[in-house]
Order: C-alpha cells, then sequence, then structure tokens
C-alpha cells in the first residue's frame, strides 16, 4: 500500500501558439477515486484531460501517472517520456469522448478488440471473448456485427466504453460523455458509469450533469480561465462555493 495518488499533475501549462490556456495547474487522482470537472465552457477542461493522456502535449509542468514521469521539468527544460511510455500510458487512461470516436468503417467488436489487440498485444481470440463478455455487460451482447451507424447515440457511448474497458485501464477520462445524447438516453449512460464506480474504477469525469456530480463524485473541481479555481467534496461546491466566479457558475446552471 502506498500514499502516492494514482495521477499528479503538478504545475501544468499548455499554450496553443499565442494562446494560454492551463495555467498551472496542480491536481491529484486516488486509486478508486471518482473526480467530476465542472465549470464554464472554454474554461480548459478539455484541454486539461487531452494533456493528462498525451492526446495533447503539455507545454510545461509535471504529470506523473502510476508511479511514471509523463513529463516534468529540470531547470528550465521540459521533459517529455518516450513514445513507448506515453502509449502505455494512455492505453491505461483512455478517454470517452462526446462523440463517441469510433471507427464507422468497422463493426462494433472490431472497434474494442483494435486497442487491446494492436496496443496491447493480447491474442485475437482472447480480446474477442473479453469484448464479447463486455458487450453483454453493457448490453449490446446482440450488437457485435453491428456498424456504430447502425447503433443509438447511447449505444455507441456503451460500445465507447466497452472499448475503454477492453483496455483493463487503470482510470477512465470522460469528456462531457453524454452532451451528444438525445435527452432519454442520458439516464442510461449514466447508470452504466455509475456502475463503473461502484466497482471501484478509477473515474475523471468532465460533465455537465450536476446533480449526477453531486451524488457520485468524491471530489469536485471547478476549472475556469485555465486554473482550478476551487476543489472540494461536492456538498461543499455546491452548496457552500467560496469563490464569486464558483458561486456565480452554480448560480448560472441552476437557473
Ligand atoms: N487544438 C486547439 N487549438 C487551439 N485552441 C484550442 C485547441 N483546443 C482548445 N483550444 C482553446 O482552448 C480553450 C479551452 O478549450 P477547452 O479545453 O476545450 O475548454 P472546455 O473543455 O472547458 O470547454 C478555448 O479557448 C479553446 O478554443
Ligand atoms: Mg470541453
Amino acid at each position: 500500500m502506498t500514499d502516492e495518488p494514482l495521477l499528479s499533475v503538478r504545475a501544468l501549462h499548455k499554450s496553443f501558439g499565442a494562446l494560454h490556456v492551463l495555467k498551472g495547474v496542480d491536481l491529484s487522482v486516488r486509486s478508486g477515486e471518482v473526480s467530476f470537472l465542472i465549470g464554464p465552457s472554454g474554461g480548459g477542461k478539455s484541454t486539461l484531460i487531452r494533456c493528462i493522456n498525451f492526446l495533447e502535449t503539455p507545454s510545461r509542468g509535471e504529470i506523473t501517472f502510476d508511479g511514471r514521469s509523463l513529463c516534468h521539468e529540470d531547470g528550465a527544460v521540459f521533459h517529455v517520456a518516450p513514445e513507448r511510455v506515453l502509449r502505455e500510458a494512455r492505453s491505461e487512461m483512455p478517454m470517452v469522448f462526446q462523440h463517441f470516436n469510433l471507427f464507422t468503417h468497422r463493426t462494433v467488436l472490431e472497434n474494442i478488440i483494435e486497442g487491446p489487440v494492436l496496443v496491447k498485444r493480447r491474442r485475437r481470440d482472447e480480446a474477442i471473448a473479453d469484448a464479447e463478455r463486455l458487450l453483454r455487460e453493457v448490453g449490446l451482447g446482440d450488437k457485435a456485427d453491428f456498424y456504430p451507424e447502425q447503433l443509438s447515440g447511447g449505444q455507441k457511448q456503451r460500445v465507447a466504453i466497452a472499448r475503454a474497458l477492453a483496455m483493463r485501464p487503470k482510470l477512465i477520462l470522460f469528456d462531457e460523455p453524454t452532451s451528444a445524447l438525445d435527452p432519454e438516453l442520458v439516464a442510461g449512460i449514466l447508470d452504466t458509469i455509475r456502475g463503473l464506480a461502484d466497482l471501484g474504477m478509477t473515474l475523471v469525469v468532465v460533465s455537465h450533469e450536476m446533480s449526477f456530480a453531486r451524488k457520485l463524485a468524491d471530489v469536485v473541481h471547478f476549472i475556469a480561465d485555465g486554473t482550478i479555481v476551487e476543489s472540494g467534496p461536492p456538498d461543499r461546491i455546491f452548496d457552500n462555493p467560496e469563490s464569486p466566479r464558483l458561486s456565480g457558475f452554480i448560480r448560472s446552471i441552476l437557473h
């Protein structure tokens, strides 16, 4: 047993050209913890989780995941781990996107086994057996040979979740997983995510579903203008916000 967080982010910065988006983010995630990131549009939530698993390369700062440094600073020099290390880390903290990001020309089953076979080098027959079990678990046991366009948005998002689980992840990053769904499909996906939390999976969730965050989160981080303005347990964040910025945000989403 160790007290080390599974994921540790320190003084993280990200610029796109002249646009300084992340301005020194500190974030720790413990194993088994459910963290929610909330905040106004354009505040840097997506950029932060994309930097965490190196879909974007940070500009400065430190990320440590499961005991491995993904990037750090040594004096004035910014070091990034070799691509092999980044690829492995990325496979252990897959992302579930708002728009599913499935391969449209591949079947549901092929979408799920691609990562395990190509990245994790699992045997194809084992990856298929695993994928079939995961599809049953997310309620899509009969959809293995379908193509994404033959599925509803909620079913596509379940495939994306099964694809993430097929990597046997240590952490799953969700970027507004229900924002693209018709309202009647949202609850099913929230239930699926709740099921992962109940199993003890470590989750980092960007979401505008505040009542869901209140019920599920161990900790809520409020991000605005590229920094974490306030963090705390959900009741504290929603009922007793300290900063004017957070109280304003909460008022704006409740009315
Ligand atoms: N690839 C990119 N190139 C240039 N600017 C970007 C890119 N991705 C995000 N941004 C900018 O970074 C800021 C933060 O965006 P984002 O992280 O998507 O915020 P959020 O997810 O909180 O809505 C926005 O101003 C956005 O336009
Ligand atoms: Mg976003």
